[in-house]
């Protein structure tokens, strides 16, 4: 009986691991990044929640709706430290196991973000007995001494405590998803950054920026030579900055390498931005910023860098983290609600290979069946296994206007070479009154099919390919299971008499065209 027992028990567990997905992983795909979800690449049409609405599952369990009508297919969102490990070593999944059945049984995917030590550069998710302990687990300090709310990201005690929470969260999430794998991604920490000083000048911290920079850092700076962080990089603010990213990276590492041991799901870390001509301490100083990204890649390999974009010219930033082996993926863009929200997702997948886009606060945006972000969305859904297809192969583009940090336009036309064909995109559209138009809200993507064949999907934009090309044949319509699904030949007025290809403004299309030169 029990050698029967032990033959189906052995049966059973063959039988779930076969029908286990594989783990999501990061790979290449030409040139580009891609996340393989079952084993296939994945686009992430996500949205973060706000802080604290997965606190609580009956909150949780009211935006479903609204997260249904977006048509996203992930949530973003927490898990706090102090809420999973109340008392030291004792913990507590009830509200993550919750989120992770909701969000199944409305068939979701998530990332998950842990809210560690540090949350926008403060420690306010750390349990109490962490908070309470400032003799164990020290708090940073400002250059006069002063004690800030933020716990020292020199103290090996808190490292350890941190990877060990989290490592319990990774192998805890193996034990209830490794065969469903609802959960994607993590998120290691959030914003980290130092405040309101460029580094921490806690006792650790003062001893350790005496000693020797280590060689990873000459490594990813170019320096040469040797000594203190003051000898080798001299007494400066970028100096003090440069050792705090060194110091958050490998507290990062030490805290995603225990969690990608219990269970190796990719894992990223988000930068609040630094707002130009700010000194480093005005804003949160040493996070995964553009200009200290090799320090941290070398710090933190485990990890890749993503921006939280909230600033207007997220064409600028975007970009930056467009980087060989670390894939795009904004995880905040400004408010879900924002005009400019879908444009912005059009442009990050078409023309940086980008594995996700996800508005903040996205449980808020008014009316959201029926929203922009609604329509990009379920245009970006259908359309994915083409941009999958096509990503990292070069024959691919995104169009927006882009904005400057003070927030003004330039809706000039842009031009793209695309294989033989000059392809030029205009954002002023020819029929709509000037002044009823938001060229913020404008923007799309354009695959180079075949070699005289493009897919073109967005809103507000219109093409012309050039003198001596014509419009062989446009057809609107949708991709069905990769199947491109004509529901009208467009011709006479809706081309300009063949003139030109036009997404209107007032909605999201995807039309297919063919070129053809004439003489
Ligand atoms: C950026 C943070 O990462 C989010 O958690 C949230 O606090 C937003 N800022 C608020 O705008």
């Amino acid at each position: 009986m029990r050698i029967l027992i032990q033959t189906l028990c052995a049966a059973a567990l063959l039988a779930s691991s076969a029908l286990a997905e594989p783990i999501p992983r990061l790979a290449k795909h030409g040139d580009a990044t891609q996340l393989l979800v079952g084993g296939k690449p994945f686009l992430i049409l996500g949205g973060e929640l706000g802080n604290s609405t997965a606190s609580s599952l009956p909150n949780m369990e009211k935006q479903w709706p609204a997260l249904k009508a977006l048509n996203l297919n992930t949530v973003l969102a927490p898990v706090q430290w102090d809420q999973i490990e109340p008392v030291e070593g004792r913990f507590d999944f009830t509200v993550i196991d919750g989120v992770i059945a909701q969000a199944r049984a409305h068939d979701m995917r998530l990332v998950l973000l842990w809210f560690g030590s540090w949350k926008n550069s403060m420690s306010t998710y750390a349990p109490a007995w962490v908070k309470r302990d400032g003799q164990r687990f020290p708090l940073a300090r400002s250059p006069d001494g002063k004690t800030q709310e933020i716990l020292s990201p020199a103290s090996p005690a808190t490292m350890a405590a941190d990877a060990k929470a989290f490592a319990a969260l990774m192998a805890h999430l193996k034990a209830i998803d490794g065969d469903q794998r609802t959960v994607l991604m993590v998120q290691v920490e959030n914003e980290i950054g130092m405040l309101p000083s460029a580094r921490d000048h806690s006792a650790q911290a003062e001893a350790d920026f005496k000693k020797p920079v280590p060689a990873a850092v000459l490594k990813a700076t170019g320096k040469t030579g040797s000594g203190s962080w003051e000898q080798v990089f001299g007494k400066s603010d970028a100096a003090d900055e440069l050792y705090q990213a060194w110091t958050f990276g490998r507290f990062v590492e030490a805290v995603a390498g225990a969690g990608q041991k219990a269970y190796p799901l990719p894992m990223y870390v988000n930068a609040a931005l630094n707002k130009p001509g700010a000194a480093p301490g005005g804003y949160p100083s040493a996070g995964p910023l553009p200009h200290l990204y090799d320090v941290w890649r070398a710090a933190a390999p485990s990890v890749f860098l993503a921006p939280d974009i909230y600033y207007p010219d997220f064409t600028h930033w975007a970009a930056q983290y467009d980087r060989p082996g670390n894939p795009v993926f904004v995880p905040e863009a400004d408010r879900a609600g924002n005009a400019e929200a879908p444009a912005n997702a059009l442009w990050l997948f078409g023309q940086h290979d980008a594995i996700g886009f996800s508005p903040f606060s996205i449980e808020n945006v008014a009316a959201p069946a029926g929203s922009s972000l609604a329509k990009a969305y379920a245009l970006l859904g259908s359309l994915s296994p083409v941009i999958l297809a096509h990503q990292g192969q070069g024959k691919m583009r995104g169009f927006r206007p882009p904005v400057s940090f003070d927030g003004t336009v330039d809706e000039k036309p842009q031009t793209a070479t695309m294989g033989e064909w000059t392809v030029k995109v205009s954002f002023v559209d020819p029929w709509t009154p000037k002044d009823k138009q938001v060229f913020t809200a404008h923007g799309g993507l354009v695959i180079q099919l075949a070699a005289d064949e493009f897919l073109v999907a967005g809103s507000g934009i219109v093409l012309t390919f050039g003198e001596g090309v014509g419009l062989e044949k446009v057809t609107e319509g949708r991709y069905v299971d990769g199947q491109w699904i004509e529901d009208r030949w467009l011709n006479g007025d809706q081309t300009h008499q063949g003139r030109h290809v036009r997404l209107p403004p007032d909605g999201f299309g995807a039309q297919r065209v063919k070129l053809y030169r004439y003489r």
